[in-house]
């Protein structure tokens, strides 16, 4: 008995007890078995969208903690198609018969990036299939209609040609994804050029998609669809932004630290997740989150935020009711870091959801904000891992699990 309890108190000692000078007890493989989790992007090849098993499975407390990429694409495409479907009256704003959007891309090598352009282009009937699946390239431009990549397409129950007149990935000059900048300065050279054609916007995330409103699509009326359901475009809604998905940023930002928290408390994963919590913190399985034993991947479910319900969605950075209890737990150091201190997303909601949840769970985090281009620019502020008792790792890019897991081994 009294040596386990000493044991365990080892393991936990690299947190706030242990001192700046030399008494290390954190040897390196002490670091390789503390809890990790990776989040927001998943480790897998970004050309294959294969899973990086090994980085899935780099400790028996190794997690991933995202949402449903497919279940949110095929969401955001049909609230596109369905308003279009609902205005079909006033939509089609140049009347040549032809509904044409353009696409903002936010990162070809990104999963989520990739479901959100196949989601779009699936339900409005735009996609060419490429080694059985739609191809998630970007078109370039094709107002004309002549293009490989995409096609001509129509929605059920509409006379309407769907033309995807343009799509790009978002990427700055320094090599940002998902770069709001770059959208805003992209709907400005296709609104120049083609402006009466453009019916409708859709983006790869609120970011990009809240850039081109405030350049063009707000005075010009033209609904533009995001994913995020960041405040900003929640609220953007009143003023004709067409719609955004809400990823249940609430729901992983719990998780992400839950499941750390769990294994530092040597409790079961599911301890406050698909069973309550001492302090009664549960959460509903296939309503709020699924869980793929396999991939160790948790992934949250997500839900459309349009006209009809956004007044429920004002403050993204609310707790979310069924986990909103304290609980009762020694408090632990974690290190976690946010691959671009700019993301919209990530910064404007997910960091303050993490910072309300690590107090609930008794976490002292350190944020570390990167580049958004340099996984070395966040790597270099790991120099000690074993002042903390787990990690929380967001990737610069999903092939580079290694850059973090090698500092801990
Ligand atoms: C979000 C994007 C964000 C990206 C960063 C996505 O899941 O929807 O808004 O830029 O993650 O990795």
């Amino acid at each position: 008995m009294t040596s386990a309890v000493v044991a365990l108190s080892l393991v936990g000692c690299g947190g706030g007890s242990s001192t700046a000078d030399g008494g290390n007890s954190g040897s390196s493989s002490e670091n390789a078995s503390k809890p990790l989790v990776w989040y927001n992007r998943q480790p897998s090849n970004s050309t294959t969208g294969e899973l990086d098993k090994e980085a899935l499975n780099f400790n028996k407390d190794t997690y991933y903690v995202g949402f449903d990429a497919n279940q949110g694409a095929e969401l955001q495409g049909q609230m596109v198609a369905d308003y279009i479907a609902a205005h079909k009256d006033v939509i089609d704003r140049n009347g040549d018969g032809v509904i044409g959007y353009v696409l903002a891309i936010g990162d070809v090598g990104h999963n989520d990036s990739i479901a959100r352009t196949r989601g779009a282009r699936k339900a409005l009937g735009t996609g060419v299939e490429k080694d059985g699946d739609i191809d998630p390239s970007p078109a370039g431009t094709n107002t004309d209609g002549s293009s490989s990549i995409v096609k001509d397409g129509k929605i059920d129950g509409l006379d309407f040609t769907i033309r995807e007149l343009a799509s790009q990935e978002m990427k700055n000059s320094a090599g940002a994804t998902w770069d709001a900048a770059t959208a805003g300065n992209a709907i400005g050279t296709w609104s120049a050029s083609f402006g009466d054609q453009i019916d409708v916007i859709v983006s790869n995330n609120d970011g990009m998609g809240m850039s081109m409103f405030t350049a063009w699509a707000k005075e010009n009326k033209v609904p533009t669809f995001g994913y995020d359901a960041n405040s900003d475009a929640v609220a953007a809604i009143a003023e004709g932004y067409g719609g955004t998905i809400s990823q249940h940023a609430d729901v992983q930002a719990y998780l992400t630290l839950r499941v750390l928290r769990n294994a530092l408390d040597g409790v079961d994963v599911n301890t406050g997740i698909a069973t309550a919590d001492e302090a009664g913190n549960v959460l509903e399985e296939g309503v709020d989150y699924e869980y793929n034993e396999e991939d160790r991947s948790f992934y949250a479910l997500n839900l459309a935020v349009t006209a009809e319900n956004y007044t429920d969605f004002m403050d993204a950075t609310k707790v979310y009711e069924p986990i909103s209890k304290e609980v009762n737990s020694e408090t632990k150091k974690v290190w976690l870091n946010i691959y671009n201190a700019s993301d919209n997303f990530l910064s404007s909601t997910y960091q303050p959801l993490l910072e309300k949840y690590d107090d609930l769970l008794k976490l002292d985090v350190e944020y570390i904000g990167g580049d958004g281009q340099t996984e070395s620019n966040i790597t270099n502020r790991l120099g000690n891992p074993s002042q903390y008792d787990a990690f929380a790792i967001n990737m610069v890019k999903t092939d580079n699990a290694t850059s973090y897991t090698s500092l801990l081994k």
